[in-house]
């Protein structure tokens, strides 16, 4: 632990069982940490005030069963920045589950690799798995909320403290994404909810005070895996795609929980914002499975999205394995001409790209530059990133910052600069660690010339394991 650290919580070493996801980069850690005035290589840009919040997996407990990666209890690791000067802070993200596995001591919860069931008590009290509230951290309404998709948002502080499982003002209870959409003009943040029985997907809307006051069904009509969709200032995208819950298979142990049905039809359907689901249209397209839109806009009758393409499901969840060898995946871009029902594909750049992400305040609306990961040594593995990419929409080209051989990242967040006009005028930010070393920085970089590489390093206290999304905040 460097000087100026103080743990406010920690745990023993454990012996994890042999997991692809509980090694390396994926090691959960065992403590929770605080620290002031960060040393920075270079310099944090002052004009950068507010909070760097990322969410991710990080297993307390020796997992019961084979353990999927999608199962960690969430932590956040926190940044905040202040007239360039750095603290830190990570918490366990203390969920209903967590909790009542911290009075047992002990994993108590299956993960999605395991169709079983914990203790009957546990079932009526909690639910059959634990909201481990683990897959991305928002600010809605001025509040912060960690998200998972099976359940409701788990608000927290500004402080990392976990208020409690949030109703959102309203009776829904039901499955929240992790990826809802905040439209930058009416401040509503539009969420969706998938389920293995029906209704299988509905559409959710939060007003601007935070209260869900819409709930309504997609109607798709089969047990689909849905992790994202896509919005614009006029429409919602939903992609039907064949990643297929079989529960009565898994129950019988003949199926996985989760499979791809190549034959089956993939589809995305399209309606209107102020006419809702109601008058959904359907497009077909070739089998293709999407993690994550970049950014959606209408343009007349055309509506565009842009996303990070798999041609398969890149996982499933089965009791021996869950990562499937496939093609990674590559920035898309689907067009779908609502007057005369064609649909258009084309890629946007080569190479593995994943958690790719623009200026949240340009959501829904057409934007030039997009940023992501990307993999340039061809042996590194799913989601695991060695360089991060901005793209430029009025070229079709791509510029890229490469880390050093020992390095990895994951998601880049865009942080705008307050005094900038142009749609770049910002900072990069993302946790770089450092495989040979064992720690994490914090990297910046200047948005308007990633490849001159990080404006600051800022070194943390500890190490950061591979997580999922994170939010720039700031004050
Ligand atoms: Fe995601």
């Amino acid at each position: 632990m460097t000087p100026g650290t103080t743990s406010v919580f920690s745990l023993p070493p454990v012996e994890w069982p042999d997991n692809e996801f509980l090694k390396g980069l994926f090691e959960p850690v065992r403590a929770e940490l605080e620290a002031g005035d960060l040393p920075v290589e270079g310099r944090i840009p002052e004009a950068l005030s507010g909070v760097y919040m990322r969410n991710g997996f990080n297993q307390q407990y020796p997992p019961l069963g084979n353990y999927h990666l999608f199962d960690g209890d969430g932590m956040l690791h926190a940044v905040y920045l202040d007239g360039g000067r750095a603290s830190y802070r990570n918490r366990w993200i203390l969920t209903e589950g967590l909790l009542e596995e911290r009075r047992r001591e002990r994993a108590l919860y299956y993960g999605l690799a395991e169709l079983r069931f914990p203790d009957p008590d546990l079932v009526r009290s909690t639910g059959p798995f634990k909201n481990a509230a683990n897959t991305h951290i928002v600010r809605h309404a001025g509040r912060y909320l960690a998200l998972w998709e099976g359940g409701m948002p788990t608000e927290v502080t500004r402080d990392l403290a976990t208020v409690g499982l949030s109703d959102l003002g309203s009776d829904y209870l039901g499955p929240f994404t992790a990826h809802p959409k905040v439209d930058p003009d009416t401040g509503e943040m539009l969420a969706f909810g998938y389920q293995p029985f029906p209704p299988h997907v509905r559409y959710l809307v939060v007003d601007a005070s935070g209260v869900l006051t819409t709930v309504k069904d997609v109607g798709i009509e089969r047990p689909v895996m849905m992790h994202d969709f896509a919005v614009t200032s006029e429409h919602v995208l939903v992609f039907d795609a064949p990643a297929i819950f079989d529960i009565p298979g898994a129950l019988a142990g003949t199926a996985p929980v989760l499979d791809w049905k190549p034959d089956e039809i993939c589809r995305v359907g399209i309606f209107p914002r102020s006419g809702g689901p109601s008058s959904i249209r359907w497009f077909e397209i070739e089998p293709s499975f999407v993690f994550h839109h970049m950014n959606a806009w209408t343009d007349g009758d055309v509506v565009t999205v842009d996303c990070s393409r798999f041609p398969d499901l890149p996982l499933r969840f089965h009791p021996e394995d869950s990562l499937l060898e496939v093609d990674p995946a590559e920035m898309h871009r689907y067009t779908f001409d609502l007057g005369t029902g064609t649909v258009g594909l084309e890629k946007l750049a080569e190479g593995p790209s994943d958690f790719c992400r623009v200026d949240d305040r340009r959501a829904g609306k057409r934007t030039r530059y997009g940023y992501w990961g990307t993999m340039l040594d061809p042996d590194r593995s799913f989601a695991v990133f060695d360089a991060i990419v901005k793209y430029d929409d009025s070229t079709g080209s791509v510029t890229r910052f490469r880390l050093k051989p020992t390095e990895w990242t994951g998601e880049p967040v865009f942080a705008p600069d307050p005094s900038g006009a142009a749609e770049d005028d910002g900072w990069i930010l993302s946790y770089v660690s450092d495989m040979a070393e064992g720690t994490t920085h914090l990297h910046v970089l200047d948005a308007r010339d990633i490849a001159a590489g990080p404006v600051a390093r800022v070194a943390l206290p500890g190490r950061v394991p591979f997580g999922a999304h994170g939010s720039w905040l700031p004050d």
